[in-house]
Order: structure tokens, then C-alpha cells, then sequence
């Protein structure tokens, strides 16, 4: 696998970073400081190293101590040009190591792009030692096919046309719904012929369909400005029918405040369980700038979006909730980072 798209992302992801550089590298630092202290510092393996950025932040006292591995092709070039590596094609699921062999697996953004969890989490316990240490840290927003994979098997969905999301509190970046009250609103607006009627049922469609479909639909979303204020739009037009009724859109549907990366750690929680003891499975929170009073965060919701606040040129976005979801809302320029320590078991 190999392509120069990825590369640009990793790119373009660098970029996203960039504000909030010295804020990671200095917990990300710190983190593996810690869980790996000097004498403990060898037989690590990173999985999916992109074009380098957690060795980047380590510095090169660590180049010596980690086998790097990537499957694209492409990244894994410019990895090695730039700090002259060497790096491993594999991916998490089949690992270049002998059984009980690591000291360590490190990784850095991977776990919510791998499509099976499960596989990782099995091959990461055939390599480590007993006792060996899992960490994963994820400092930007979750992959949304990730999201929306765990979303369906609970059938609910995001309320919004990502990145239109607000919710109480600013790490609670999704609303989520459930899927038949939504269904059964979609079926009032049509008996009652709703002109938007069509255009809610599309969006349930898309999001309850299979994941690729959904991606694409979302990818259309965010690349097309138009089609997401037309989603908007329908959305305003039917929380004003509903008041104009004196129903308030939270009496039709159970709405559900949900952190995407909370959801995100609990999942990799369950798939690590079973062979790990959880060290850590937590978020650590940056605040660069912490306002205190009222202003909108953009979502991370669903994915390349990322942790920013929305900034004064963007206030005109309507806020589409109740005012009551929204009041808390209270905080911007933060940086929010996961990080998961799990321990492999004795065997
Ligand atoms: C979001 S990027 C993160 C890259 C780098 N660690 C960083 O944070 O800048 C995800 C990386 O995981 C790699 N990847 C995708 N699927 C993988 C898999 N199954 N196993 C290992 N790495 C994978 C991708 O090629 C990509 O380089």
C-alpha cells in the first residue's frame, strides 16, 4: 500500500499540530518518559510512524531504541529520508517480531484508522513480554469511520452534518440520537408534507447505511460547503416547525452528549481487556486559552475536523440547539490528548 495522498494528510496533519506543538511534544515527552525510563528503553516497536512525528517529539536519543514499521510505502520514505531510518513495511495485525520479545509498542494516531482492534490488540500480546507496555496516544480528532462504526452497533447517530455540532460541554462533540425516534420524526415531517421531509430521510439514510457509503457522504459534506448548509438549513427549518407547534426538539428525540474521544478509549478499552491490565485509559486536557465566556467550539465531530475554536469570522454559524444544550459551552483553544497505557498479562 503506498500513496501520495496519505502523505499529504500526514502533511496537512503536521500543520493542524502546529499550534500546539511544544504542548505535545512536552506531555508526549513526559508520558514516555515515565512508562519507559532509561533502563527500560529498548526492544520497542512503533506501529503506523507516518512520517515520524512521535520520533520527532521523543528526540533522537530514542532513534536506536525503537524498530519503526509502516505499511504506506510512501510515508515510510519520506520517514527514512528525513531522519535516516530505517523502517519495517507491516502492519499492527502482523508484526516483524518474535513472540514475547518486546519491551514495548508505541504508537502515536493509529488505533482509530485500523480497521480490526481486535487483530492488533492479539498480535501486540503475541509480541510483548508479559508485562510489556501497550501505549497509544491520539492528540487529534478520531477517524470517523471509526465513529460511526461504533454508532451504528449502538443504532444511533450523529444529529448534525459534521462540523455543525454543539454540545454542553466542549469535549462532548456529538449529539447523538437514536435512529428510530429520528425515523419516526422523518415519517411526522412527510405525513405532514414537510418540504424538507426528503432531505432529513437522506441524512438518516447515509448515516445508517455501511460505512463506506457514510464516508463518502461525510468527505461530500465537508468538501462541499453548500451541501452542508443545505443540511443546516433543513435542520433550522424543522426545530422552528416543531416550536411552531410548541414542541421542542428534545421532547421528539432523546439527545445524547457524547465525547468522540471518550467513546473512542472505551472501545479500545474492551478490545484490550482481555490480554492487558488498563495502566491508564484517559484524556489529558491542554488549555492553551480557556475564555470564560461564552463561545462556540468547533466540532471534532466525525473527523478531519479538528480540536480549534471556532474563531470570530465563523461566529455567524447559526446555533441550530436549543439554547440550553449550548450554555455551558464556555471553552476554546484547548487541546485534548488520549492516552492509553495498557500492560500485556502473563500468559
Ligand atoms: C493518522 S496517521 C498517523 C501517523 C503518525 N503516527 C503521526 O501521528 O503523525 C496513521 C498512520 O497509520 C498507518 N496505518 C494505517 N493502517 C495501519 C495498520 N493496519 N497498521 C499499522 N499502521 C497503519 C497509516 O499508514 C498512517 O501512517
Amino acid at each position: 500500500m503506498s500513496s501520495r495522498k496519505n502523505v499529504d494528510k500526514l502533511n496537512q496533519i503536521d500543520l493542524v499540530r502546529k499550534p500546539f506543538d511544544e504542548l505535545l511534544q512536552e506531555s508526549v515527552k513526559e508520558v514516555f518518559e515515565n512508562i519507559f525510563p532509561p533502563e527500560n528503553r529498548q526492544s520497542l516497536l512503533e506501529i503506523g510512524v507516518g512520517t515520524g512525528k512521535l520520533l520527532k517529539w521523543l528526540g533522537d536519543d530514542w532513534k536506536n531504541k525503537i524498530l519503526f514499521t509502516e505499511p504506506d510505502q510512501k510515508a515510510a520514505e519520506q520517514f527514512c529520508e528525513q531522519f535516516s531510518q530505517t523502517c519495517v513495511d507491516a502492519c499492527a495485525e502482523k508484526l516483524p517480531s518474535n513472540n514475547d520479545s518486546l519491551n514495548g509498542i508505541i504508537s502515536l494516531c493509529v488505533m482509530d484508522i485500523v480497521k480490526d482492534q481486535a487483530s492488533v490488540a492479539k498480535e501486540a500480546a503475541r509480541c510483548l513480554k508479559p508485562g510489556g507496555i501497550f501505549l497509544h496516544i491520539l492528540d487529534m480528532s478520531v477517524n470517523y469511520n471509526f465513529i460511526l462504526r461504533e454508532l451504528k452497533a449502538h443504532q444511533l447517530i450523529p444529529l448534525m452534518p459534521p462540523p455543525l455540532t454543539e454540545a454542553q460541554l466542549w469535549q462532548q462533540d456529538l449529539i447523538l440520537c437514536d435512529q428510530t425516534q429520528f425515523a419516526n420524526l422523518c415519517e411526522l415531517m412527510a405525513r405532514q408534507n414537510h418540504p424538507d421531509h426528503q432531505i432529513l430521510a437522506e441524512y438518516l439514510e447515509k448515516l445508517r447505511t455501511t460505512t463506506e457509503n457514510t464516508k463518502a457522504f461525510m468527505e461530500h459534506l465537508e468538501s462541499e460547503p453548500s451541501k452542508n448548509s443545505f443540511f443546516q438549513r433543513a435542520f433550522s427549518n424543522t426545530i422552528r416547525w416543531l416550536e411552531n407547534k410548541g414542541i421542542q426538539l428534545d421532547e421528539m428525540l432523546s439527545l445524547f452528549p457524547a465525547s468522540s474521544l471518550e467513546l473512542f478509549s472505551q472501545a479500545l478499552e474492551t478490545q484490550f481487556s482481555d490480554k492487558f491490565e488498563i495502566v491508564h485509559n484517559d484524556l489529558k486536557t491542554n488549555e492553551r486559552v480557556a475564555y470564560n465566556q461564552k463561545s462556540l467550539y468547533e466540532s471534532l465531530c466525525c473527523g478531519t475536523r479538528f480540536q480549534q475554536p471556532i474563531n470570530e469570522e465563523n461566529k455567524k454559524i447559526d446555533l441550530l440547539f436549543p439554547s440550553k444544550l449550548v450554555q455551558n459551552l464556555h471553552k476554546c483553544e484547548l487541546q485534548q490528548t488520549a492516552i492509553h497505557v495498557f500492560c500485556a498479562r502473563k500468559k
